[in-house]
């Protein structure tokens, strides 16, 4: 029986810009939901305060590299306009790069702030693809995703 190495710890001071990023856990996988492990990321904003999150998923499933994607991100309503989520992307890049050369975003097709943000990264269009029921995405109301690969 083969055991899949140890997932390495983030270093300090990954920053981009205007944020810096607080790694707050690396939750360990759940084989009961079949969910990979990830790293969770706080953003945290010039005054240290807590602006949101990046998530960094570690797998190769169908869920992640169809229709989760590896990066996941979200912004307090509060510090919003600001373009933290894309800053909180690239503050993650040197550490995303120790584990993939290149990984998965992806978007509902309708969050238009969300697609701008992969726009700036300069990830790349791969295609857009129906969200089957089974996908817990679909629980969560999507129903349609756009696929990017981002090089970090
Ligand atoms: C997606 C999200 C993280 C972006 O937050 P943010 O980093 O503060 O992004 P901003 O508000 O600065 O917007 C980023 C870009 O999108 C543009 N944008 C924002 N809302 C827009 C809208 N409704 N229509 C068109 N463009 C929009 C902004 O103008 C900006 O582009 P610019 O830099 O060229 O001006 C945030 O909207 C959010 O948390 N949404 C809910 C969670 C979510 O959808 N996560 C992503 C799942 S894939």
């Amino acid at each position: 029986m083969t055991s899949e190495p140890p997932l390495p710890m983030p270093p300090d001071g990954l920053t981009f810009g205007e944020v810096s990023l607080y790694f707050d856990r690396l939750v360990p996988a759940d084989l009961v939901q079949g969910f990979a492990p990830y790293y969770h990321f706080r953003i945290l904003n010039p005054d240290g305060w807590d602006a949101g999150h990046v998530n960094l998923r570690v797998g190769d499933t169908d869920h992640i590299n169809l229709y989760a994607g590896h990066i996941g991100y979200s912004v307090h309503e509060l510090y919003r306009g600001f373009g933290y989520a894309r800053q909180g992307c690239l503050a993650a890049a040197p550490f995303i790069r120790t584990i993939y050369p290149s990984v998965i975003i992806t978007t509902d097709p309708d969050n238009a702030a969300s697609l701008r943000t992969i726009e700036k990264l300069g990830a790349v269009f791969l295609e857009e693809i129906p969200v089957p029921p089974h996908d817990p995405q679909y629980r969560g109301g999507s129903r349609r995703k756009r696929r990017f690969r981002w090089v970090p």
